[in-house]
């Protein structure tokens, strides 16, 4: 297996974090056999092809369906795998908050819709800078002050979206009158195209199986259809209707409200989400993304200590799944902030310097705890790509 990049260009990519001693030391490794067995842990870790089959999976199921696809890059922060998301059908990306689009923006994505409202002129400045810039830019926003902001920041048209609450009271216009007043406040700016709605039921992803999911969608998008009908009573355009994550797609297709999905898990996994979907057409996704720790005690009778705790992961939702098959029925739970404890299997003793690897309980705030991925096919480690968002939340 040949790594995607010389190491060089690598190298130049990464800047300062290429001189890290653990991050030389593994790109020194680079394409080598047995080279993502060197990596220094705990790492975040990509198995590339398992991702790309993923990606081109929901690439397919959205063709099928004849819904665009953009999917929400909040789970990964990276351009690097954004792009391959691109090549492989995707419109564009979206980004939930306006840094992490400054930071895909910086790195050479042009299509990308920020999917929470903003609020204040000084972040209605970056949105109109964005808007200026990009070949495409879009913003959701969920009140008339958000259009009057957004007017008087802008210094050319703006895109933007209204947000409904389709049940999960985060965001959103609450009721179709919400909604209306939203469409006329932006019909009254003469810089801000409306092009259409979003709504996503976050509160819908992880419910287990695939009726309940679909009948929560579907209450959802009743809510969805009243807030377009109320919009278009009032001259309001509705082209885009944007929504849906990686646990609704089957819902959503079926039920053709939204012509625009955002999945973003979908592409890595995590136990959190394979809990939910189980078997489900949904849930036909590889596990890819995992966190690769080391074994770096192993004197208990009962269990070993990993090099990875309350800092390798986040710490809401399910607890990591031990992806190495020998491991496959232990158990994992933190040992303070630097380490974790996993049980003993059956079979040969666990050694100190064993490497095991997690599938994360919840994959988008694990990784946001990373500068770098290592992306590795079989056991060749053949790019390491910065999540240039990662941290980017304000
Ligand atoms: C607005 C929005 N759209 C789409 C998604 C993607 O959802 P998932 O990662 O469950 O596919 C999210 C995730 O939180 C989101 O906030």
């Amino acid at each position: 297996m040949s790594p995607l990049r010389p190491a060089a260009a690598i190298r130049q990519e990464l800047g300062a974090a290429a001189d890290k001693p653990h991050v030389a030391f593994a790109l020194a490794r680079l394409g080598g056999p047995g080279s993502a067995q060197l990596i220094p842990t705990p790492a975040s870790v990509l198995d590339l092809d398992a991702f790309d089959r993923n990606v081109a999976k929901m690439a397919s199921r959205a063709a099928k369906a004849g819904l665009a696809l953009r999917p929400h890059s909040k789970s990964h922060k990276c351009a690097a795998l954004v792009r391959r998301q691109i090549e492989a059908g995707a419109v564009g990306i979206c980004c939930a908050k306006l840094a992490e689009a400054e930071a895909m923006a910086a790195a050479g994505i042009g299509r990308i819709l920020v999917t929470s409202p903003i609020a204040g002129p000084t972040n209605a400045q970056r949105a109109a800078r964005l808007a200026a810039e990009l070949p495409d830019f879009r913003i959701v926003l969920d009140h008339p002050d958000a259009a009057a902001e957004l007017g008087e920041a802008s210094q050319g048209p703006i895109q933007v979206v209204i947000d409904i609450d389709v049940g999960m009271g985060r965001t959103g216009c609450h009721d179709p009158d919400q909604a209306a007043a939203v469409a006329r406040a932006i019909a009254a700016q003469p810089n801000l195209k409306l092009l259409g709605v979003q709504g996503y039921g976050g509160s819908w992803q992880h419910i287990e199986g695939a009726n309940a999911r679909a009948a929560a969608a579907a209450e959802g998008m009743a809510k969805l259809t009243a807030a377009i009908a109320a919009i278009r009573a009032v001259g309001g355009n509705v082209q885009v209707v944007t929504g849906g994550g990686t646990g609704t797609f089957e819902a959503d297709a079926a039920q053709g409200v939204l012509n625009e999905v955002q999945p973003g898990s979908y592409a890595f996994m995590d136990k959190e989400y394979r809990d939910a979907l189980k078997s489900d057409p949904d849930g036909a996704f590889e596990q890819a993304a995992m966190i690769v720790t080391t074994v770096i005690s192993a004197n208990h009778p009962k269990w070993v200590t990993l090099d990875a705790g309350l800092k390798a992961f986040s710490t809401e939702g399910p607890m990591p799944q031990p992806l190495t098959p020998r491991f496959a029925a232990a158990t994992y739970r933190f040992f303070g902030d630097e380490h974790g404890m996993i049980t003993r299997p059956a079979g040969a003793p666990v050694v100190r310097g064993e490497r095991l690897a997690l599938a994360p309980g919840h994959i988008d705030p694990t990784l946001d705890r990373y500068d770098l991925m290592h992306l590795i096919q079989g056991d060749v480690l053949v790019d390491i790509v910065r999540l240039e968002a990662r941290g980017a939340s304000q």
